[in-house]
């Protein structure tokens, strides 16, 4: 739907990793250690222009984003060593789904199975998921061990464990470009960060990884994310209805799309009480905002950005964080605000069942007339009411089924596997 000038690939990326630190940086550190070693492995090999490079290199960064999903990431011994399946399935479901990928995402489900067992494979990119399960073997193990880790070690299991070619790769960059003290220096990251700027996504693929982006909000709550996509088409119609042009509606949409993004990092017995919280866990609930303009700032378009951090200011003054006022705020940003109350009044909820239209409008015309919320806004909600709702809803439910579709899917590849 974008023009999508708003953000560059390289930020998209780099925002992934932002994000996903939000619940484990040691993770998202292996994650970009795992992909420089990987890039500098297929860089090695040849063949490869450096957008490629730079797009294999971003997805050996999310090798393990699986694991958001199916464990809880601070148990990495147990998922990289023991456990290693559940989150191989649900990394390359997620990329498969969700990200631009297509069939490389397959590399993911391979990450962790040995050099001889994928020699019969029939897979396109086969190669390439060799030298990325080399890559992962590579850093975990050195990590595991430390001073008693050793390339002998691995060595051993060359032609078993781990493919032939990668290792001799990876010997002959060890000699020439000390690839671990690089590792251990730090300075691997101004390379990785280097690559980076040949990302070349098209804006379809772009608007792809916004969503998938959006997606990483469900390993908080799935919940946030179908209140996302609901509060995207909500602010859709309503965009439509007041005349907003083209350009205004694109980054509504964006703002939309990513405007509790912080979310992730709260816990989730929080996000999803039952209960009355503490004023403590309120404040903490709160804080998703701030969250979320500290990882979108300098990433994401300056006018997006704003439309996202304001949905829970009100007119009056009384919202959050910043306490604004009606003057301060614009068009896009009263549209938010409309479109996320009614999200949350209608949505599903543990601790209530979800307003009826009614019950719904009654509370948007006392926010009105007390001068909280747009009046402009509200009137034009409440006269399209059913038609918007329906729309909003039928593509929220959409965000559930393809969580149904994943879920499936993870079952049946786990039994082929
Ligand atoms: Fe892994
Ligand atoms: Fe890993
Ligand atoms: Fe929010």
């Amino acid at each position: 739907m974008a023009t999508m000038d708003y953000i560059s690939s390289k930020n998209i990326v780099l925002l992934t990793e932002d994000l996903l630190k939000l619940i484990d940086a040691r993770l998202v550190k292996h994650g970009l250690k795992v992909g420089y070693v990987f890039y500098r492995l297929l860089e090695k090999k040849g063949g490869y222009e450096k957008f490629e490079l730079a797009e294999w290199a971003t997805l050996g960064t999310l090798h393990d984003i699986g694991a958001f999903e199916t464990e809880n990431t601070k148990d990495f011994k147990k998922y990289e060593l023991k456990n290693v399946r559940p989150h191989s399935i649900y990394g390359f479901l997620f990329l498969k789904n969700l990200s631009p990928f297509g069939d490389r995402a397959k590399t993911l489900l391979y990450h962790h199975i040995d050099y001889k067992k994928m020699e019969g494979l029939d897979y396109a990119y086969r190669t390439e998921a060799e030298y990325l399960a080399f890559a992962e073997a590579f850093d975990v193990y050195r990590d595991m061990l430390e001073d008693r880790f050793s390339l002998d070690l691995m060595k051993q299991h060359v032609g078993t464990r781990y493919s032939p070619e990668a290792f001799k790769h990876f010997m002959e960059l060890e000699e020439t470009e000390h690839i671990s003290e690089k590792i251990d220096d730090g300075s691997f990251y101004d390379e990785l960060d280097h690559i980076l700027n040949y990302v070349m996504f098209t804006n379809e693929e772009k608007e792809n990884y916004l969503r998938l982006l959006m997606y990483c909000m469900g390993f908080a709550s799935k919940t946030k994310v179908v209140d996302s996509v609901t509060s995207i088409f909500v602010c859709d119609e309503l965009a439509e209805r007041l005349g907003f042009d083209k350009d205004e509606k694109e980054k509504l949409y964006y703002g939309a799309l990513l405007h509790d993004i912080g979310m992730l990092a709260i816990p989730r017995d929080i996000i999803e009480s039952a209960r009355k919280l503490t004023p403590e866990e309120f404040d903490m609930m709160k804080s998703h905002v701030q969250l979320s303009e500290d990882i979108l700032a300098n990433r994401m378009d300056e006018e997006c950005l704003k439309i996202a951090v304001a949905h829970h200011e009100r007119l009056d003054g009384s919202g959050y964080p910043r306490g604004m006022y009606e003057g301060e705020l614009n068009q896009s940003q009263k549209v938010l605000q409309v479109a996320d109350i009614v999200t949350g009044l209608t949505g599903e909820r543990p601790h209530k069942a979800p307003c009826t239209k009614e019950q719904t409008i009654e509370i948007l015309r006392k926010e009105e007339k007390g001068g909280r919320i747009s009046k402009e806004v509200t009137d034009t909600l409440i006269l399209s009411y059913d038609e918007i709702m329906r729309k909003a809803k039928m593509e929220s439910e959409e965000s559930l089924t393809l969580y149904k579709k994943m879920s499936k899917q993870f079952e049946s590849v786990k039994a082929k596997l």
